[in-house]
């Protein structure tokens, strides 16, 4: 496998079959056919959907994904439960498993729960055969590395003619354009010590991707510049939610300010569309660890900096949360309410920290009844994340999937748009709107709706950022 310190790649595994393990892996096996991929999970119903005859069950949805998975899978790319042998036969092993906030224990609340990524050193100690090049794709505190290290080489289990090089390779892909953004990445991030190493990687991606695009660090710079970008994108976003609300009440127009600050080239256009707060499994969990690393480094200042832009994200859902109420009379109590949309952002089924859980759970509390609409999204899910009995039948009264937008808007007081699906930018409001319940109204959190369309209407509107419609 290794001949002069010359890595030959001819098998990879991946261990995490998610929203990253699956579509970075597919996208590896699409454009290098030499290379047999394997993507493991302990999860076996994941595994069993990833392999599912029927493309549309596949556990992670994103454009262009099925038609990637329809060209490789059973040829040079397989998903399985067998960890044991993807470990001993593969050449190069990433980690792409949840690194969530630890629930308990110290640095509760903020702190990385880096239990799966131990998990997978240790059995990559157990089971690896070989040199093996190991690569970190989850994203993780600065000096992980010097963890997995630590367990890959001093572990009882390690073989001990086993040599292990360990790599960061953060990933910046994004949810609902992920395979766009695997195809052409901004760039790629190598850190690592073994210069081998980080050639044997490089070649890889360098056959479909610009090697100017490859940057490598060191394994520091790497691991902390991943959890940096998402901080300084999530700050981006608070930065223009509170200039949504200075709009609202100054008759300033926030697209027209979004338009005229990201002319400006050193702030740049992308990233500055305002909205119900920033959603997602990452933003959140990504700066509570930098938060953490902050005060572990007695960096107290630093941390609090970092806490403003949270702070903002929840005042932003909780400042439409009570919007709705007012303009409802103060009075939700039986009032029906249409959510349309509750993934946390267009083009992917996941829900994870969506603006939508949180607005839903305040309606509810107000005693609102929703129906809620979204096209990739099951009632399973956001029953789990609403915390509904599902069981008990007060809840399901509380809360219904609706099939359809005309079906959740039906004698609805009010509707609330809360992910951006396309559908939702073509909706004939002058048809839902007859059978909603007078006086009505539609909360447009994601700037969908021409007013033009709805101007005539006997309906009230309210757009998140425009003081016209405040
Ligand atoms: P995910 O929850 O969708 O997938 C993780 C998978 O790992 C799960 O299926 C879980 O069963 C599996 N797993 C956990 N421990 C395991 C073990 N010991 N052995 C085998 N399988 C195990 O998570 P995700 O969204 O794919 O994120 C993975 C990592 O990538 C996280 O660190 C995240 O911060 C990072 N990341 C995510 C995104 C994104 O858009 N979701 C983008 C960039 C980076
Ligand atoms: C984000 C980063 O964009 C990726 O680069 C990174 O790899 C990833 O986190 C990660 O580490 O997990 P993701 O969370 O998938 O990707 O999606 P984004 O497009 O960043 O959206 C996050 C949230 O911000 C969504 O709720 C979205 O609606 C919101 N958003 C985004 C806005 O409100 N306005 C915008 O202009 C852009």
């Amino acid at each position: 496998m290794f001949e002069n310190n010359n890595f030959k790649i001819n098998k990879i595994c991946c261990i995490g079959a998610g929203y990253v393990g699956g579509p970075t892996m597919a996208m590896i096996a699409f454009k290098c056919k030499d290379i047999k991929v394997e993507v493991v999970d302990l999860d076996k119903k994941k595994i069993s959907l990833w392999n599912d005859k029927n493309l549309e069950n596949l556990p992670v949805f994103e454009p262009g994904l099925s038609q990637i998975i329809s060209e490789c899978r059973n040829k040079n790319l397989t998903f399985s439960n067998n960890i044991k042998s993807a470990i001993e036969t593969s050449d190069m092993i990433f980690i792409a498993v949840n690194t969530p906030t630890k629930s308990s224990g110290i640095g509760a609340g903020e702190a990385s729960d880096l239990r799966f990524v131990e998990s997978c050193a240790r059995d990559i100690a157990l089971y690896a055969s070989d040199n093996t090049i190991v690569v970190e794709k989850s994203t993780i505190p600065v000096k992980t590395a010097d963890i997995i290290n630590k367990i890959l080489n001093t572990s009882n289990n390690s073989k001990k003619d086993s040599k292990f090089y360990v790599l960061s390779n953060p990933e910046f892909l994004a949810e609902g354009t992920a395979i766009n953004d695997l195809l052409n990445p901004n760039r790629v991030l190598i850190g690592g010590e073994n210069h081998y190493a980080i050639e044997a990687l490089s070649d890889i991606y360098s056959v479909w991707i610009d090697k100017k695009k490859i940057i490598k660090t060191n394994v520091w710079s790497s691991e902390l510049s991943k959890l940096t970008a998402n901080a300084f994108l999530a700050q981006r976003l608070s930065s223009v939610n509170t200039i949504s609300a200075i709009c609202e009440t100054t008759g300033a127009n926030i697209k027209e300010v979004s338009k005229a600050i990201g002319m400006d080239k050193r702030i740049g256009e992308y990233f500055l569309n305002h909205g119900p707060g920033f959603g997602g499994s990452c933003f959140k969990k990504d700066i509570l660890n930098l938060i953490y690393l902050s005060k572990f480094y007695g960096l107290f200042e630093v941390a609090e900096y970092w806490k403003q832009v949270l702070k903002i994200n929840d005042w932003q859902k909780e400042r439409i949360s009570k919007l709705i109420v007012n303009k409802l009379f103060g009075n939700l109590k039986s009032k029906k309410i249409a959510i349309l949309g509750f993934a946390f952002k267009a083009n992917t089924n996941d829900t994870r920290e969506s603006s939508a859980i949180d607005i839903c759970k305040n309606l509810i509390e107000e005693g609102a009844n929703l129906s809620i609409y979204d096209p990739k999204v099951s009632f399973e899910r956001i029953a789990l994340d609403l915390n509904l009995d599902v069981a008990g039948e007060d809840q399901n009264k509380k809360v219904n999937s609706a099939k359809s937008i005309e079906e959740s808007m039906k004698n609805a007081d009010a509707a609330v748009i809360l992910t951006e699906w396309e559908e939702f930018f073509n909706i004939e409001w002058n048809l839902f709107s007859e059978s909603m319940r007078k006086p009505a109204w539609i909360f447009d959190c994601r700037d969908v709706i021409r007013t033009s369309e709805i101007d005539h209407l006997k309906i009230n509107l309210w757009k998140c950022g425009y003081a016209k419609f405040s």
